[in-house]
């Protein structure tokens, strides 16, 4: 079976087996079907690359359904199963007036493989709401629940990154959500810029939801036209030291805070400075408008892909002495 349909960078790659799950019993038990030994869990495809057919079983996460488990006077506790489309999901949230997920909005992918990477936009990282999350371990088959502080997230990263790589598969996560009283993030500049613009002086969380979604749409490409993963690499952190050299031979060179020692260069830059920003070759290439983005105009191969992002890192390392490193997955 084809998994094209399945990956939002359009990659024509294979399944040698192909299944759905759509509840916690039903996954339980394809988990542990000694046939087919090599088995890989998908939920909406949003940040992987196949350069290669793959040998084995494609599990598909399709268990739906969300619910308020609890709630009070301020906060609402909003469990979702890991097959419900992220953006559907902010969507309901922000219709219902439950806050904390607006700067989220218009990321591909689902639920349940949110929390892997800790999804993070526009000063928002999915941890700042995070309450637990059900996963099943691969190996046992049952089901066991993650704190927040278990989870260990960081930029980009989590438990299930790490020490669990490929052991777990997400069923649910649950949300602290808030009523009424939201934290507003509007310090990203862009998003201030945005508000401005429209004369939005007391933004409610659908304003900053509709702002977010108009700056997504202005930068980013959408995989539904054009297959795409979002950002391809990761910000990299460097020591102060190695950016105060480089900031002298490049004035503009942008920045964020990490700690006393170190800061976050955006990769984006590095990339744009290094030519590649807008490149096509043949039918893939980078983005035009955002150059952290490697895109698949139609055809392309997963491997002319990977080698495009192995030559830009290369570059990057030779230019600026600073090695990035991919955020999707490559398989
Ligand atoms: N920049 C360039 N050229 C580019 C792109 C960026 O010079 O082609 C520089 C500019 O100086 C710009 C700065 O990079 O001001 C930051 O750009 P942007 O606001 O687009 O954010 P980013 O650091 O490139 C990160 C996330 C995005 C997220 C945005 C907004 C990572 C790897 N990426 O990108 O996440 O939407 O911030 O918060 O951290 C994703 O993970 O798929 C993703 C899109």
């Amino acid at each position: 079976i084809s998994l094209k349909p399945y990956n939002t960078f359009g990659i024509d790659t294979n399944a040698k087996y192909f299944t759905v799950a759509s509840n916690i019993a039903d996954l339980q038990s394809i988990l542990t079907l000694a046939d087919y030994p090599k088995k890989l869990i998908l939920g909406g495809g949003s940040n992987i690359l196949f350069t290669k057919d793959f040998e084995g079983l494609v599990i598909l996460n399709e268990i739906k359904g969300k619910e308020v488990i609890f709630e009070d006077e301020n906060f609402a506790y909003i469990k979702c199963n890991a097959g419900e489309n992220w953006h559907e999901f902010v969507m309901w949230c922000i219709d219902n007036d439950y806050g904390g997920l607006e700067n989220l909005s218009l990321i591909p992918g689902n639920v349940g493989t949110a929390p892997i990477q800790n999804i993070g936009a526009y000063g928002v990282e999915i941890k700042d709401v995070f309450e637990s999350c059900d996963a099943i371990s691969i190996t046992t088959g049952t089901l066991e629940t993650f704190t927040k502080s278990k989870c260990n997230f960081g930029y980009r990263n989590s438990i299930f990154k790490q020490e669990l790589k490929g052991q777990y598969v997400i069923t649910s996560v649950t949300f602290k959500l808030t009523k009424r009283h939201h934290k507003l993030h509007v310090n990203y500049g862009a998003i201030s810029s945005e508000l401005d613009k429209n004369g939005i002086e007391h933004p409610s969380i659908k304003d900053i939801s509709k702002a977010v979604i108009n700056i997504r749409e202005s930068k980013l490409p959408n995989p539904k036209e054009i297959g795409n993963s979002g950002s391809f690499f990761k910000n990299p952190v460097i020591p102060k030291t190695h950016f105060e050299v480089l900031h002298k031979n490049f004035k503009d060179i942008p920045s964020y805070p990490v700690s006393d020692t170190e800061v976050k260069v955006p990769a984006g830059w590095l990339i744009e400075k290094s030519g590649f920003k807008g490149k096509t070759f043949n039918n893939y290439g980078v983005h035009k408008k955002q150059a952290l983005v490697l895109v698949n105009y139609g055809g392309a191969k997963g491997l002319d892909i990977l080698n495009l992002s192995k030559l830009i890192q290369k570059t990057v390392k030779l230019l600026f002495g600073i090695t990035i490193e991919a955020e999707v997955n490559i398989l």
